[in-house]
């Protein structure tokens, strides 16, 4: 079996991360969810993988290379406008060739369960096994209606009023019967190639489509809310290792992973949280779920339920919560200006988010 994970997108939802950064790169427990993706795969014996890319092409090869450091073969194709799902199907067609292949798209989390999709798709082979998830409100997602036996009956691309509450999650498995589907749908009224429009062309068609129903975690990382979300499920299974210095001033209380290079310096750590290769925390107040990148600086710091990406920083600034902090970024305290001493100074970028306390 083969993989097409996509990465392409315009990560809208994800700005202003998403600028400089796609958001299948976006580390949750310190590790970018692309590398998960590939991860997953190669646990199901997956070794071929096509990656849709688009304008972060640069970004991703950087991280993934030709695949080798996670025995996997990367091949990357191109898809110069984010023209829906079945599109990067169609693209990757030669890559694809006729065997059997699983598509992820590539800011999806997913924990556990994939290897019983994947075995109860090699076993019965149907032309394509979706997986679906429950939620409160499906109105955002791909919805599937069953007959009650497995098989799907009806698929809505975010519906108005949906008619089921199971929500497609970002894996299907199919075999070359949908490349006659995709070649088949138009585009849908935002304009783009569904998926759901060919998986729904397959069940007209009479081909088997098989609902596979999902328990564990999902979330895509489409918002900042979701990527917390991740971040703090991927650290719940955080085992306990110090690699770095933490002096005898400093308290660690629960799981949490110092990496190699990182210093702790009369600070509380209360896990689960993860300092990155290289970090300085000092005088600080870490965690829970919150994720230090390589070579942050904490200091006088408080900050939970938070990730900070690589190279940023946070200096006597306390109580920061729910914060995704991006890449070198530098978040402190100013000089009081003239004599107003509770004046914020701001240099804020388009898309930027920021929230004071009440
Ligand atoms: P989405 O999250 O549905 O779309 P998006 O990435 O454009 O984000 P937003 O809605 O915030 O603007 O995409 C799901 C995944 O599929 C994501 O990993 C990007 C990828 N994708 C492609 O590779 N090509 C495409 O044409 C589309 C629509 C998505």
């Amino acid at each position: 079996m083969k993989a097409l994970v996509l990465c392409g997108g315009s990560g809208t939802r994800l700005r202003p991360l998403s600028h400089s950064m796609p958001k299948q790169l976006i580390p949750v427990a310190n590790r970018p969810v692309l590398i998960q993706v590939v991860e997953n795969l190669r646990e199901l014996g997956v070794e071929d993988i096509g990656v849709i890319v688009g304008d972060h092409r640069g970004e991703i090869e950087a991280v993934l290379g030709d695949g080798s450091a996670h025995g996997v073969r990367v091949s990357y194709i191109v898809q110069h406008a984010p023209l829906g799902l079945a599109h990067c199907v169609r693209l990757a067609r030669d890559f694809l060739a006729d065997d059997d292949f699983v598509l992820y798209l590539g800011d999806t989390v997913l924990v556990g369960g994939l290897t019983e999709m994947a075995d109860g798709f090699r076993v019965r082979r149907p032309a394509a096994q979706i997986v679906v998830h429950k939620v409160a409100d499906p109105r955002a997602f791909g919805v599937v209606e069953t007959d009650g036996a497995g098989r799907a009956v009806r698929l809505a691309e975010k519906p108005a009023e949906p008619r089921s509450d199971l929500a497609v999650v970002g894996v299907y498995f199919f075999t070359a019967a949908i490349h006659e589907a995709v070649a088949a749908v138009s585009p849908s009224a935002r304009g783009e190639l569904e998926i759901t429009d060919a998986v729904q062309w397959l069940v007209d068609a009479g081909r088997e489509v098989r609902v596979h129903a999902h328990t564990g975690f999902w979330r895509d990382t489409g918002r900042v809310e979701d990527v917390l979300e991740c971040n703090r499920e991927l650290l719940e299974a955080l085992e306990h290792r110090i690699s770095g210095d933490v002096d005898a001033a400093s308290e660690l209380i629960g799981p949490v992973v110092v990496e190699a290079g990182a210093r702790v310096v009369r600070s509380r750590i209360t896990g689960p949280a993860v300092i990155g290769a290289g970090a300085l925390v000092r005088d600080s107040h870490v965690g829970p779920h919150t994720s230090v990148g390589a070579g942050c600086t904490l200091d006088a710091a408080g900050i939970a339920d938070s990730i900070l990406l690589a190279g940023s920083s946070v200096q006597q600034v306390l109580g920061v919560h729910g914060s995704v902090i991006g890449r070198d970024a530098a978040v402190g305290r100013g000089l009081s200006v003239g004599a107003v001493p509770q004046r914020h100074r701001l240099v804020v970028g388009d898309h930027t988010r920021v929230e004071f306390a009440a």
